[in-house]
């Protein structure tokens, strides 16, 4: 039996890098400082640097940060928010969690918002859409955001799955009123438990963010507004300040293996391959590859010790709390056919040979 290969393995990190870590919560712990502090400003600083953005404020995750966007930009009972059928349910859940209603649209093959859809959802209560970068693809922006215009309307981006993504150089989550990024573990950078943040290219919604991520303070004790407390650990700080500067090596890692994929399975023509990985607006977050006999072939993989996962089988307007009585025919098909091949920094090009030599020996007829 061959060694197994995980879908992901967050152990895997190299043993330098463990040992860095590890320095860190030692100096945090000797220091006492747990919330707070130049960690953070420091992260914000690199962040900030990295997607050259005017504004950035970390979070505590990437769900509070949608939810934080949609508070300062006045979002409430009454408003209609675009959104995604297909995406991770966060999207959705933070409308409903402001009191508004998310307004479900179909995505293209691609899992992403099918544009030529807008004038058919849009109504005089839409307040706000969420494109969502879904598996580190860019959403077309520069068309989106011409839309949102013409009907007035704000645009938050769920680039949570799209850090490091940049269309013309310019950051995903940078073309809309606030862009939303999360440092959750599995994500192209990750902390070592959550995390997230938020970019804006206006002053004032900065501020806003600023002062609604700690409880509506203006400063110590000054209380402007009702916020949340939504900031970061320290700890995850100090984690963050010390993975991103390996993050660019470790894009170069994952856009190298997923052309070794593309090469590799570009002749199987019962398997549908993503498109646009080799692009930098796409950050190479999931490999997802789309077939019909998915639910097979991910037992035929397991059995050979292979992991992948669904992203996702479910679409959001047909989960119970989000019910909704439409069909979203590519959105429902996407949910069905979608399989999320191992694609990280960890993984060696053998793996990956390994990984499409199998799928290349998947008979369809075969008895599971
Ligand atoms: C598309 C999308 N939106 C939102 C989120 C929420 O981020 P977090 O898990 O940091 O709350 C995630 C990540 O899980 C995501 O993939």
């Amino acid at each position: 039996m061959q060694a197994k290969i995980p879908f992901l393995d967050l152990s895997r990190f190299s043993e330098s890098i463990q040992i860095k870590l590890k320095e860190k919560f030692s100096e945090l712990l000797e220091k006492g400082v747990f919330s707070g502090s130049e960690e953070i400003s420091r992260l914000e600083e690199n962040l900030q640097k990295y997607l050259d953005a005017p504004f950035l404020s970390t979070c505590s995750n990437g769900t509070d940060a949608l939810e934080i966007a949609l508070r300062v930009l006045n979002i409430g009972p009454g408003d209609e928010v675009i959104v995604p059928a297909l995406s991770w349910v966060s999207t959705a859940e933070v409308v409903v969690l402001c009191g508004a209603k998310p307004v479900f649209i179909d995505t293209n093959a691609d899992g992403l918002i099918d544009l030529s859809l807008l004038d058919q959802v849009w109504t005089p209560q839409t307040k706000a859409i969420i494109p969502v970068h879904l598996y580190g693809k860019m959403v077309d922006m520069p068309a989106l955001i011409a839309w949102a215009k013409s009907k007035k309307i704000q645009v938050i981006e769920d680039a949570a799955q799209a850090f490091g993504a940049f269309h013309e150089n310019i950051s995903a989550g940078l073309f809309g009123d606030i862009g939303c990024f999360s440092f959750y573990p599995t994500k192209n950078l990750g902390a070592l438990g959550e995390a997230g943040a938020l970019v804006t290219k206006d002053k004032t919604i900065a501020e806003q963010i600023q002062v609604m991520i700690n409880h509506g303070q203006e400063k110590r004790d000054h209380h402007v507004a009702i916020g949340r407390n939504a900031r970061i650990d320290t700890l995850q700080a100090g984690f963050l300040n010390i993975l991103l500067p390996y993050f660019e090596n470790w894009q170069q890692h994952r856009k190298a293996l997923a052309g070794i994929y593309l090469e590799e399975l570009q002749s199987l023509k019962w398997l549908s391959l993503p498109e646009g990985l080799e692009k930098s607006s796409h950050n190479a977050h999931l490999f997802t590859v789309q077939c019909k006999e998915r639910n097979q072939l991910k037992t035929f993989l397991e059995a050979q010790g292979i992991g992948t996962a669904i992203h996702y089988p479910n679409i959001i307007p047909r989960m119970k709390p989000y019910h909704v009585d439409k069909h979203f025919p590519e959105s429902h098909r996407i949910s069905e056919q979608v399989m999320s091949l191992p694609l990280n920094p960890f993984l060696t090009q053998e793996e990956v040979y390994r990984i499409c030599s199998a799928i290349k020996g998947f008979n369809f007829n075969q008895d599971f």
